[in-house]
């Protein structure tokens, strides 16, 4: 990392930039869309680093296997315990302080507050399942929490680790530069964000709301929070507190 340390470094304890380590069947998978654009451009720059870890090499077999059948019979196969606990323990030592994450449709629900804590912490360790899932114990046993993106199953954790890693890596310091766009988006207000225009002013015969030209920045304000309102009620009414 280069410059001198800001605010954001302090949360950091002054250990450097946010570190995520990925332990993956499939480290080929990153970086990924991540080595593009914002995130891309922010990794080369070394605000942010990313250590995939093949949890294949810990395997200790001559087949080198990573999963078995699952107890009391079933479809499918699950990750081991004790391949993943030797992968975790290499990826993270004892007295690494970064929290580990289980990408799985099991866990809780990502936010946009979680990827916030996240983003103001040391980094992540994250482990993608593959499979019918992973052995509870090393669960239990590692700490892990788990995390899901939704309420659909993914052909493994992969990708679900790049959407959390996406989601926290624009908002490191210095990353999204001095864009006050963060600060009114989804989520950040509690509400879904209320829509844009812009030129041309005529499209297909449908002009721009006529108040954004006004040039009324307290009535422009105005429609943009009903906006916001009208469409977090029509489309996420569980976002809206009770009675609005
Ligand atoms: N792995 C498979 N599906 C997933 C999901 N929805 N969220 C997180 N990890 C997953």
């Amino acid at each position: 990392m280069t410059g001198v340390p800001t605010a954001a470094d302090d949360v950091r304890d002054g250990a450097g930039p946010f570190r995520a380590s990925v332990l993956t069947l499939y480290p080929e998978m990153f970086p990924g869309p991540l080595g593009v654009s914002l995130a891309g451009r922010a990794l080369e720059a070394g605000r942010w680093a990313l250590e995939p870890v093949q949890i294949r090499d810990f395997a200790t077999d001559r087949h080198r296997h990573v999963d078995d059948t699952p107890a009391g019979g079933g479809p499918g196969m699950v990750m081991r315990a004790d391949v993943l606990a030797a992968a975790i323990d290499a990826a993270a030592p004892e007295g690494d302080r970064r929290p580990r994450i289980l990408m799985t449709p099991r866990g809780r629900p990502l936010t946009q507050a979680r990827v916030r804590a996240l983003a103001a912490g040391p980094g992540a360790v994250i482990v993608c399942g593959r499979f019918e899932g992973v052995d509870d114990r090393l669960v239990r046993r590692r700490g892990l929490e788990e995390v899901s993106i939704g309420d659909y199953v993914l052909s493994g954790g992969e990708i679900a680790a790049l959407v959390l890693l996406d989601a926290v890596v624009r908002l490191l310091p210095g990353v999204m530069g001095n864009d006050a766009s963060g600060e009114t988006e989804s989520f950040e207000t509690g509400l879904l964000e209320h829509p844009q225009y812009t030129r041309p002013p005529v499209f297909e015969g449908e002009p721009i709301p006529p108040v954004l030209l006004s040039g009324d920045h307290g009535r422009i304000a105005r429609w943009r929070r009903e906006e916001a309102e009208r469409v977090t009620r029509e489309r996420r009414p569980d976002l809206l507190p009770p009675g609005r």
